[in-house]
């Protein structure tokens, strides 16, 4: 009996790669080698292999016989294939074309852990091996391993090696991919696969089947943080318990329990099931149980707990990742309902981000439909906050169904890499006391002689938010007014120099300035602000900060005129796969769905602009003293 087996565990596979790569190969070796064939079969294998006169074992057949079954078989579309090592079981996922695997992997009907990616150490990379490469990603793949077979047809040649590897690392790199390990094998002779091989001394890493042992299955429901979407609320005499399906992780009686989206809290006092079991103190994945609480906190049926560490994320806006079924095309802008775990919610299709056509994989980027049987990225907005996953972090919430009416017309997971969470955490510090500044506000503009303002500037890299930021306050402050600007760049040299560009750090990164902003304001100054502030959410909090000062000034040019322009050469290097979230481009700009004012500057030279801005600015914060001195004395007499 073997020590450390990992009981219960199984790790779904799936293999993918170019045509002739040696897939079908890999697959008949890793079940030999692994003593996984049915009895017989590796005889028969080696039998007919000798009979076409090939001269090593062609393990491509065992595939071909699983093909034949299938053929048989007509509703199975997916083979599930089996061997184990000394550590687990393993299920390799074959379906027979490109369009059964996606369906089955956005739809959750047969969804892989990891995946191997073979390239054929001779050939490199090609085409085909981009585009699998590409769905690994898209279907949130994270754990890969890359096997270079055929090394024995390039004589085990190191240097060879060394080049595909390279090119292989920058591409997985460029789709954000990372490669665990990258291994030469021949599935032929059978290096480095179970077995290191005579060939090979010179390389260092684990051979496949190591390499496979050592992915993690954390997808395992149990191992995943707590996920529990209420039902239904019971009443029973005096007590109130919460049903529900415990989807991931484990809840017990004592447990601190957080509600999304709420935010409420509570404690465990039971956990309840039926027929009534006084033992039972706790409850894990897969079990349907009921719950009653400490405190009567307000949660209804759709309001997911958690523990108060690894929540879901809120938000009204999301990707996803999906399979469309329906004969009706999706279109932007088309209304339909999302079913995820035991909630639903009505969400809007704000954007085709990118279609991917299943029988030959092209791709078409911000497409204006999507076909029956396509796979799609779409952006998704709902009208409220939703609580979510990534199906990369949890696959079993990170899912979710698309509805027409009563009609399923699509499928897929959730991808949350691009838009930030937006739970406002409650504040950390406690005994806090708001202090009167003795100074009014008012006071302060009848000296300044001008109101403080926030003229908040938003728009792509290069639509010229800062050129035309510091030459309105340049004419601003020849005409006497009190300004400054905040701009992006210079305030990530100090203030936010702890933060980068992913959606969680842009939303920091807002949230500080909007503040800035508003306390600029009120201490008189006109405030203006050039950051991109991709998302509407953020902005919207901005104004949330200093409602009554607050402008939002649209910087316009398209994406086209932004990269044309690329004044600091970024655009390029985000084509170039060298900033991944560059906005435009890897990261999504969400334009002003209200602004006060628009600044057309792709048709506009930068004086018009400029005369435009200052014109509206000046509207805004220009006082009448006598007026204004006459109210503060009628004040004074009342009082
Ligand atoms: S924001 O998205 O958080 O509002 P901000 O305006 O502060 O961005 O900073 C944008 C500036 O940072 C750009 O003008 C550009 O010079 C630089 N930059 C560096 N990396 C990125 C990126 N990934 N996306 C956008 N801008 C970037």
């Amino acid at each position: 009996m073997v020590t450390n087996r990992l009981a219960n565990q199984q790790l779904k596979v799936v293999i993918v790669g170019h045509v002739d790569h040696g897939k079908s190969t890999l697959i008949g070796r890793l079940l030999y080698d692994t003593d996984s064939l049915p009895d017989g079969k590796a005889e028969e294998i080696k039998r007919v292999s000798e009979k076409r006169g090939t001269d090593a074992v062609e393990w491509s057949f065992v595939l071909d016989a699983f093909q034949a079954e299938r053929d048989q078989a007509v509703t199975i579309d997916t083979t599930q294939i089996w061997f184990s090592t000394q550590k687990r079981d393993y299920v390799i996922i074959d379906a027979p074309g490109h369009r059964e695997f996606l369906k089955n992997m956005v739809s959750g009907a047969a969804s892989a852990d990891a995946a191997i990616l073979v390239v054929d150490a001779d050939e490199g990379i090609q085409e085909q091996t981009r585009r699998h490469a590409y769905l690994l990603s898209l279907l949130g793949l994270k754990q890969v391993t890359v096997v270079l077979n055929k090394m024995d047809l390039i004589k085990y040649d190191q240097d060879r090696f060394d080049s595909v590897a390279k090119d292989i690392k920058d591409y997985l790199k460029s789709i954000h991919l990372q490669a665990g390990q990258i291994i030469p094998i021949s599935a032929r002779q059978g290096d480095m696969i179970a077995s290191r091989g005579e060939h090979m001394a010179w390389y260092q890493g684990h051979s496949l089947l190591e390499a496979l042992d050592m992915f993690d299955n954390k997808t395992a429901p149990d191992s995943l943080p707590l996920r529990f979407p209420v039902q239904d609320v019971y009443r029973q005499d005096s007590k109130r318990i919460l049903v529900g399906r415990v989807e991931t992780g484990t809840v017990k009686q004592g447990d601190k329990i957080l509600f999304s989206p709420t935010n409420e809290t509570a404690i465990v006092k039971s956990v309840e099931v039926w027929p009534h079991d006084a033992e039972k103190t706790e409850a894990s994945a897969g079990e349907s149980i009921g719950i009653t609480l400490d405190q009567k906190i307000f949660v209804e049926r759709g309001h997911v707990g958690s523990h108060d560490v690894d929540l879901p994320l809120l938000s009204n806006i999301f990707q996803a990742n999906i399979f469309w079924l329906s004969h009706k095309p999706l279109k932007v802008g088309d209304s339909l309902t999302v079913h995820y775990g035991t909630s639903e919610a009505n969400v809007t299709v704000q954007s085709i981000d990118r279609v991917v056509d299943t029988q030959d994989l092209e791709q078409t980027a911000q497409a204006a439909a999507v076909e029956r049987n396509a796979v799609a990225e779409v952006t998704l907005r709902a009208r409220d906050l939703v609580p979510l996953d990534s199906y990369a972090k949890n696959p079993h919430t990170g899912r979710l169904v698309l509805y027409d009416g009563y009609d399923i017309v699509g499928g897929g997971n959730i991808n949350m890499d691009r838009y930030p969470d937006q739970r406002i955490n409650a504040p950390k510090a406690k005994n806090i006391y708001e202090v009167d500044s003795l100074t009014g506000y008012n006071e302060r503009v009848m000296r300044n002689g001008h109101h403080g303002g926030i003229f908040w500037f938003t728009g792509l890299s290069g639509a010229g938010k800062s050129t035309l930021a510091m030459r309105v306050e340049r004419e601003l402050f020849h005409r006497g007014y009190n300004t400054y600007v905040l701009d992006g760049d210079n305030v990530r040299h100090g203030l936010c120099k702890d933060l980068g560009f992913s959606p969680k750090d842009r939303a920091e990164n807002i949230r500080r300035i909007g503040h800035v902003a508003a306390l600029q304001s009120d201490a008189g100054l006109v405030t203006i602000t050039a950051f991109i502030s991709p998302y509407q959410v953020d902005r919207d909090r901005a104004r949330e900060a200093a409602p009554q000062h607050f402008h939002e000034i649209y910087v316009k040019a398209d994406l086209e005129t932004c990269e044309s322009r690329d004044p600091k050469g970024l655009y390029k290097k985000a084509r170039d796969g060298e900033i991944k979230d560059f906005t435009g481009i890897g990261s999504p700009y969400e334009p002003p769905e209200n602004p006060e004012l628009i600044v057309d500057t792709q048709h506009n030279d930068v004086d018009d602009c400029v005369a435009q801005i200052v014109s509206y600015i000046e509207k805004t914060i220009k006082v009448d003293i006598a007026k204004e001195s006459k109210k503060q004395d009628k004040a004074l007499h009342v009082s």
